[in-house]
């Protein structure tokens, strides 16, 4: 367990812009930061992040949360683990005592097999750098193909030495249970030993998630034979799956987004090589096609890819195969034929930075130009050929999803063939429209299969998705649904809306209190004539009092719980706040008078320096106190925010994040320079009483249509009391709605 204090210096370092950008290339608007959303396949940047409130929030999927919140959504990690990788982050020490067996086994399956790859993964390093084999094989090859030591470092390469079972032998003497080894396929069972290694021999690429953990392995073999497979690969398992993961992206993701550009090549070497000589925004395929979840993973720091493939006829032929789902997620591609005879790895080691620019700038070609000019040349003048290329090329470009891309391409096509562009918009069209059908076809029998399997296994449909699981893709823009039925409300009786009333009003309570709830509302006289400094959860603490009110949701009622636990260190935290805020206010009070001591006086008679001198002092003390009433208002109004999003309660953290960025406004698209913008924060004088008058409100129509339905089925002897009742309640309504102008205002 990690104790409260070191939680607390993590929750008060973690910069969740910081936090994010690890992961999602971010943008400056306004006082927020934007980028594509991680969680889901966003176009168009959607997800906004205020540092502020250290908060993030997507407005197309609606995830968000704190930093402790997206880490754990990103990472897929439990509280604690997502508190460790902040704090590793950060260089906070966290005091962990040694793992026992039995905890070693407790932890998530995940978390082990994570730390068994990341054991594993210095391993071979060790092996690679520290053994004679690993330095007479591993190392001397990975010399010969031009590696230098800081790329075989950074891309943590190592090596696997011949025997049987030394690595499982090892891992087993450091206290790793062997089907743990098994599962993630570092090692194979057999019967004669209990087990041995998968990788023998090889020198050893790790493949990494996004956040650099180690995930998987790709060896190599070193011998000439060919009967051996070149390759040998982890199997899929819990922390891997193939589809979804690209090597190098851990590595490239900054560059690629500085660049807003990236290199897709086919293989570990060409990653490395390319990187190593200067083009560090380059992923690998991995020798596969790319799927959706590779683009997803690209998408979130650009959309502007170049595939770079063998100038042969084999790879033109690979290379034009491959890119159907690239297109139709929206990327832009260009294509980039290498010289025949080289690979990407190859190429940049037989040129300098400098050629190898040049040659890109003059021979990177727009995906569809390219494919249509090669297949027109195989077609050359037979007719019935030059049909199949323009509906080839055709049906590549109804792939795209965006209107006028398609337009544009349509065009040019119409140019190239020289055929009716007419003609070829509207074979476009009639492509777009099968696709669209297709894909829907596709999604509904998806969602019935998850329907299936959700109620087979009895589970909510939704589980959270593993770290390398693809969110179901957004459909397109032109994307038409088949009509859907909307059922009315079954259960429309009086009883139950009265019910989601009062719940309206309460959730709006604790949106009040998360967002405000230590912001100073107002002095209060609690009847002994002293006035009191009265926070917003204080007024509402009393209010609930006065009233005997209760909030009726479990969650709403722990979290006002929660947050009431933290009034007295809120106190405790504001006389250490206020300490240094004073402090500061007389550094700067200090500063600025030298400042302007310095400055030469006008020469006046002596009578108006003085005053002159005055009015100055006074208007740096009032520049000085606007500062530390806006500091001092930020810190009390941030305080719940920063506590509740980030609290070891699942439900209520839940609950605040969903709250505060309810709260988080989008940007609004005019900006003026007169408008002025009252925010919510300074109208709660009026918004938070008249919320309270709201929710009993809601509360005493929820009682009356009660004593109503209790009237419908009452004995005649029962009636004139619940009659009696019913007209008190009557009575407090009417009380009520002179207070609140009989308007009652629902929170949107
Ligand atoms: N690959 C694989 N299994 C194989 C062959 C290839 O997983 N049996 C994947 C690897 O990711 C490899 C990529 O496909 O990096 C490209 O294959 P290839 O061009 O054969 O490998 P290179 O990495 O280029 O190998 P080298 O240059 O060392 O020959
Ligand atoms: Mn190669």
């Amino acid at each position: 367990m990690i104790d409260h204090n070191t939680v607390q210096q993590i929750l008060d370092t973690a910069d969740i812009v910081d936090v994010v950008s690890d992961f999602v290339a971010l943008k400056r608007r306004g006082a927020n930061w934007i980028g594509l959303c991680p969680f889901h396949n966003d176009r168009r940047p959607s997800f906004y992040v205020s540092r502020a409130k250290g908060i993030c929030k997507c407005f197309a999927c609606g995830e968000g949360g704190s930093a402790v919140n997206f880490i754990m959504k990103h990472e897929q990690l439990s509280y604690p683990e997502a508190l460790r990788y902040l704090a590793r982050k950060y260089h906070i020490e966290i005091q962990e005592k040694e793992l026992t067996d039995e905890e070693k086994q407790a932890q998530t399956e995940r978390e082990a097999m994570l730390m068994l790859n990341e054991w594993a993964c210095s391993y071979f390093e060790k092996q690679l750098h520290e053994t004679q084999a690993g330095q007479d094989i591993g190392l001397s090859y990975f010399r010969e193909r031009g590696f230098i030591d800081a790329t075989i470092k950074e891309f943590r390469l190592g090596y696997s030495s011949e025997s049987y079972d030394d690595f499982y032998k090892a891992a087993v003497a450091q206290g790793f249970n062997p089907q743990l080894l098994f599962d993630v396929g570092l090692c194979i069972p057999d019967d004669r030993n209990g087990g041995h290694d998968r990788f023998r021999g090889r020198v050893m690429f790790p493949i990494m998630n996004i956040a650099g953990k180690v995930i998987a392995f790709g060896g190599r073999t070193l011998k000439k034979d060919k009967e051996v497979a070149k390759y040998v690969n982890s199997p899929e398992s819990a922390i891997y799956s193939k589809r979804n993961v690209i090597f190098g992206l851990y590595q490239a993701k900054r560059e690629i987004s500085k660049a807003d550009k990236c290199y897709i090549v086919e293989g570990y070497a060409d990653v490395i090589s390319m990187y190593q000589a200067g083009f560090k925004n380059v992923i690998a395929s991995s020798g596969t096609a790319l799927t959706e979840g590779h683009i997803h993973a690209i998408r979130r720091f650009t959309s502007n890819v170049t595939e770079m493939f063998d100038g042969d006829a084999a790879g033109v032929k690979a290379a034009i195969r491959g890119v159907d789902m690239l297109l139709k997620e929206g990327l832009n591609i260009k294509v980039l034929p290498l010289p025949p005879e080289d690979d990407p790895d190859t190429f940049v080691r037989a040129h300098s930075y400098a050629e190898v620019e040049d040659y890109i700038e003059k021979n990177e070609a727009d995906f569809i130009n390219f494919k249509s000019s090669v297949v027109l040349k195989d077609a050359k003048n037979d007719p019935i050929k030059r049909t199949a290329a323009i509906t080839d090329v055709v049906k590549s470009i109804a792939l795209i999803p965006d209107e006028i891309a398609r337009m544009v391409y349509a065009k040019e096509c119409s140019n190239l063939f020289g055929m009716d562009e007419q003609i070829i918009l509207r074979q476009i069209k009639q492509y777009r429209n099968k696709y669209l059908e297709q894909w829907r076809k596709e999604r509904q029998q998806q969602q019935s299969r998850e329907q299936r399997m959700s109620e087979q296994s009895g589970k909510a449909p939704s589980p959270a998705p593993a770290m390398n699981d693809v969110p179901p893709a957004p459909l397109p823009d032109d994307f038409v649904p088949e009509t859907e039925q909307v059922t009315p409300p079954q259960d429309a009786n009086r009883a139950s809306s009265a019910m989601a009333g009062v719940d309206v009003q309460e959730r709006e309570i604790i949106r009040l209190i998360v967002n405000y709830g230590m912001c100073y509302l107002a002095e209060t006289d609690y009847g002994e004539g002293v006035m009191q400094h009265t926070t917003v959860l204080e007024y509402i603490n009393n209010e609930i009092h006065l009233d005997q009110m209760d909030f009726s949701d479990p969650l709403y009622k722990r979290t006002f719980m929660t947050a009431l636990q933290y009034i007295e260190p809120y106190y405790k935290d504001l006389e250490t706040f206020n300490t240094q805020l004073e402090k500061r206010t007389r550094q700067f009070i200090a500063q600025e008078t030298a400042k302007q001591n310095e400055e030469e006086p006008d020469a006046l008679d002596s009578a108006s320096l003085i005053s002159e001198q005055e009015r100055k002092e006074k208007a740096i003390k009032a520049k000085a106190n606007v500062m530390a009433h806006n500091e001092l208002t930020e810190f009390s109004c941030g305080y719940l925010i920063k506590v509740l999003c980030s609290i070891d309660d699942d439900q209520v953290r839940q609950l605040a994040c969903d709250l505060a960025t309810d709260n988080m406004p989008q940007l609004s698209k005019i900006h003026t320079q007169f408008a002025v913008i009252v925010e919510e924060r300074d109208k709660l004088l009026n918004l938070v009483p008249e919320r309270l008058y709201n929710w009993k409100n809601a509360l005493l129509v929820l009682r009356i249509s009660e004593v109503k339905s209790q009237i419908a089925q009452a004995a005649p002897e029962q009636l004139p009391k619940l009659m009696e009742h019913l007209q008190e309640l009557y009575n407090v309504r009417h009380q009520l709605a002179a207070i609140i102008g009989d308007r009652v205002v629902n929170p949107i």
